[in-house]
């Protein structure tokens, strides 16, 4: 069969070929090993290259923030503040994904949606095909939730916007921009009108996430649909894009005389995470029963915790590990050394007030003082355990979040101890907020996390003997 035995031929021809260059005696045998080595590396970084060729070309589809901030100066500045730039590079998402791919190890359920965390905190990355993320090339995933991902967007995949199903086709060229104008004009790009980009619907494909467990994880877009505000016609964008901060032009004046829109919207995403404050958004109020009191008697303070400005439950998004806790002290005039009033214990213990028992990973729950209120969710996993994580999550155990409009009204009790300086003393309320626990970020290895006073009230007794 003289047509098979050439090509046989042919490849012992080559094997030998290869037996005596890679015996070549001229070698010791550690530079044979070297050489070896250093050729197995080329050839990983030639495939690598080929294949990042690839990817990189796909990551190009979306065009750098900077080439849109250089006509468009005061929205990049307002974005790179905001959240949407950091959603891949803040140490809570990156300690919480490392902790993710480790899981994915021993758990290949998980799969879906680990790859899906990428879908929603860096867009171009998952489209590039890029997961996870090469870290060390030319920094494309760190662009986050960037101008061209979001101005791309064409549509949402099914009814109900959830799990990053919005439709986006960004392609090599430079595609048409997606807002909210009929008659904008632009040199660089076409633009399109998107009642979409006016909407909630837009927010929540992102703001409204649900795992493989069934589980709600966070529902922001369902908590706003759900609420006054929805009905009385707000959307996001009202409460989020508006008003905080100062109008300007749409473009830089430098490059072309701006039109005299009516609004222009803002960037800079205002939350608590950002460090971004509304104010008033939430309001408290302390009364006591009795501007005098007497040592030994007990004063009944209470305080009205009031969500007033925000269009959804607060805390919302990721309401597993954010944290809302009241605190109230009483401050006698004369020792200034405040005095913690603990709140008495409810149904919902140990959920409802700040508790430093062993948790997820053995690691304290809350890591704050012990007996103050505390606003969250609580998921556990499919083993009735405590998780602060997202895609274990297969039940809420807890949630005693504060709803849209919702006025919650705390009771503390207050027997003055016979040692307090009589005198003028303040009750001093506090609301504070911390995106996570201390605790979780030391074991994610994600820093320091600060906490922001939300809202204060105080109130003024009189101790008498
Ligand atoms: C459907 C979109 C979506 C998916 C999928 C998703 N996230 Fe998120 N993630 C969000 C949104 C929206 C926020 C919260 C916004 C806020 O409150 O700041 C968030 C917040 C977070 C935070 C808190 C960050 C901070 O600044 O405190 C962490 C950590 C996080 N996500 C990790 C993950 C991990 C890990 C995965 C995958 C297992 C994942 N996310 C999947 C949309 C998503
Ligand atoms: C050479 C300058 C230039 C660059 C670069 C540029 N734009 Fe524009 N853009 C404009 C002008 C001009 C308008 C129209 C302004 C108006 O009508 O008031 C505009 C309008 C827009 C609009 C509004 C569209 C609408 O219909 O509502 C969006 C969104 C937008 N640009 C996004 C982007 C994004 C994203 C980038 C980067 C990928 C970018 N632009 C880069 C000049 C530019
Ligand atoms: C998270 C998604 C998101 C990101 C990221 C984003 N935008 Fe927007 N942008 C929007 C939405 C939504 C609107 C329309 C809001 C409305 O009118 O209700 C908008 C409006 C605009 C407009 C129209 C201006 C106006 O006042 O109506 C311009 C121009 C624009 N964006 C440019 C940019 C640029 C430049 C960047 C990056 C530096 C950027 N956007 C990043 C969502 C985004
Ligand atoms: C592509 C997904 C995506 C879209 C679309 C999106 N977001 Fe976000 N958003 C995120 C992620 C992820 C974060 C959290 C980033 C982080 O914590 O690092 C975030 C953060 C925020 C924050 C900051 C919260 C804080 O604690 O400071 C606000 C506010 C916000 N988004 C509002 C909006 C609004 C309003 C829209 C619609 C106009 C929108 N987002 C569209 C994914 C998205
Ligand atoms: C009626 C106004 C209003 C509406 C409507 C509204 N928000 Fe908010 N939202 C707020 C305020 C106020 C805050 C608190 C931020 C602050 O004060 O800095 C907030 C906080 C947030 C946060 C951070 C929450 C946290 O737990 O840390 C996210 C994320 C967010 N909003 C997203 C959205 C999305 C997505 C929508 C639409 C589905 C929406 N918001 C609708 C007013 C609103």
């Amino acid at each position: 069969m003289p047509l098979l035995e050439y090509p046989m031929k042919k490849l012992l021809f080559i094997l030998f070929i290869i037996l005596v260059i890679s015996y070549t005696p001229s070698l010791s045998n550690s530079d044979e090993k070297k050489g070896k080595k250093e050729k197995e590396e080329e050839h990983e970084k030639e495939e690598h290259k080929r294949g990042w060729e690839a990817v990189e070309k796909k990551y190009k589809h979306f065009e750098n923030p900077q080439v849109c901030g250089g006509c468009h100066p005061e929205f990049f500045d307002e974005w790179k503040e905001s959240k949407h730039s950091k959603s891949f590079t803040n140490s809570a998402f990156q300690g919480m994904y490392k902790q993710a791919i480790s899981d994915l190890k021993g758990n290949k359920e998980i799969k879906v949606d680990v790859d899906k965390c990428i879908l929603c905190h860096s867009p171009s990355a998952y489209y590039a095909g890029d997961i996870p993320p090469t870290a060390d090339e030319d920094k494309w995933p760190e662009r986050g939730i960037m101008c061209d991902f979001c101005h791309t967007v064409e549509g949402i995949k099914d009814a109900l916007p959830h799990n990053g199903n919005f439709i986006n086709n960004n392609g090599h060229d430079i595609d048409p921009k997606r807002g909210p104008w009929k008659d904008a004009k632009s040199p660089y790009h076409q633009t399109i009108y998107s009642e979409l980009h006016t909407r909630s619907e837009f927010c929540g494909t992102c703001h409204n996430q649900k795992n493989s467990n069934g589980v709600w994880i966070q529902e922001t877009y369902n908590e706003w649909k759900n609420s006054e505000w929805a009905k009385e016609g707000y959307q996001c964008q009202d409460c989020h894009m508006m008003g905080e901060g100062k109008s300007h032009p749409i473009i830089s004046k430098e490059f072309m005389k701006a039109d005299a829109r009516q609004k222009v919207v803002i960037h800079r995403f205002p939350g608590f995470g950002s460090q971004i404050k509304v104010t008033d958004a939430v309001r408290l109020k302390a009364a006591a029963n009795k501007t005098k009191v007497k040592l030994g008697e007990e004063l009944i303070i209470k305080v009205s915790v009031i969500n007033a400005k925000i269009g959804h439950k607060f805390p919302s998004s990721s309401p597993n590990l954010r944290q809302l806790w009241l605190e109230v002290n009483a401050i006698d005039s004369k020792k200034r050394t405040p005095i913690l009033l603990k709140i008495e214990e409810g149904k919902a213990a140990p959920y409802d007030i700040t508790s430093n028992e062993l948790a997820y990973k053995d690691i304290e729950r809350d890591s704050l003082i012990e007996g103050n209120r505390i606003y969250h969710s609580i998921f556990s996993d499919k083993n009735n355990k405590h998780t602060y994580t997202f895609y274990d999550a297969a039940k809420i155990v807890f949630d005693n979040r504060l709803k849209p409009k919702e006025t919650r009204i705390e009771t503390y009790k207050w027997k003055i101890p016979v040692d307090t300086t009589v005198g003028e003393v303040i009750i001093s309320v506090k609301l504070n907020y911390r995106a996570l626990p201390q605790s979780l970020s030391d074991h994610l290895e994600a820093g320091e996390i600060p906490v922001t006073e939300v809202a204060y009230d105080e109130a003024s007794i009189f101790v008498v003997k």
